[in-house]
């Protein structure tokens, strides 16, 4: 495997991850939201994995909230994905992980995310269901997750976590 470089989404980036998003995700919900959270969420973190000069992998994090918790900064990781032929290389796991620490560096508290647990508690997320927390879809409680990154700060104050509005449609 070609060495994979992880840096941040640059401005010329867009259509490339605009495709990238519609071959893993075979349809342009995921693509089309990635580009309504471009223009509309503030602060946006935005890694790509390039290998071979080319676009392999993309990863967002966005603003989230939770009621009654405006002290702590929240970041929902969704969407990511790697493109077909390479999946199942790593490519996903080095955009967690250079993700996580990109959003401890910015300051940001609680990552949440929404996705298969066989996947995401590998990279120490866990329920959120365990802080009482929720979010606004019929999910299994098992698939709704955060990490901690600052530890202990979630505490009990339960409710419903927010992802930006962008979620919600256009
Ligand atoms: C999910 C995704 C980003 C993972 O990227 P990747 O580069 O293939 O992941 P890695 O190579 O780092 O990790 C592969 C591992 O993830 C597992 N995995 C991949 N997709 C999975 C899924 N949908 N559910 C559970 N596990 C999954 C593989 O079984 C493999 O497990 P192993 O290490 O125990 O063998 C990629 O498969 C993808 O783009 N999928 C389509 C889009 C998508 O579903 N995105 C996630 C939205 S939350």
């Amino acid at each position: 495997m070609a060495a994979i470089a992880i840096r941040a989404e640059t401005t010329d980036d867009a259509p490339a991850l605009h495709a990238l998003n519609v071959s893993a995700f075979a349809g342009d919900t995921e693509a089309d939201l990635v580009d309504r959270l471009r223009r509309e969420a503030r602060p946006l973190l935005s890694l790509v994995a390039v290998e071979n000069g080319k676009i392999v992998g993309h990863i967002l994090f966005s603003p989230a909230t939770l009621a009654g918790r405006e002290d702590l900064v929240l970041a929902g990781l969704a969407p990511m994905a790697v493109r077909p032929d390479r999946q199942g290389h790593g490519i996903g796991s080095a955009l967690v992980q250079a993700g996580l620490d990109a959003c401890r560096d910015a300051g940001i508290d609680v990552v949440v995310v929404l996705g298969h647990p066989g996947y995401y508690l590998r990279f120490g997320f866990v329920p959120a269901s365990r802080f009482g927390l929720r979010c606004r879809w019929e999910v299994p409680d098992e698939a709704f997750m955060l990490r901690e990154l600052r530890g202990g700060c979630v505490g009990d104050t339960g409710g419903q976590v927010e992802y930006h509005p962008a979620f919600n449609g256009p």
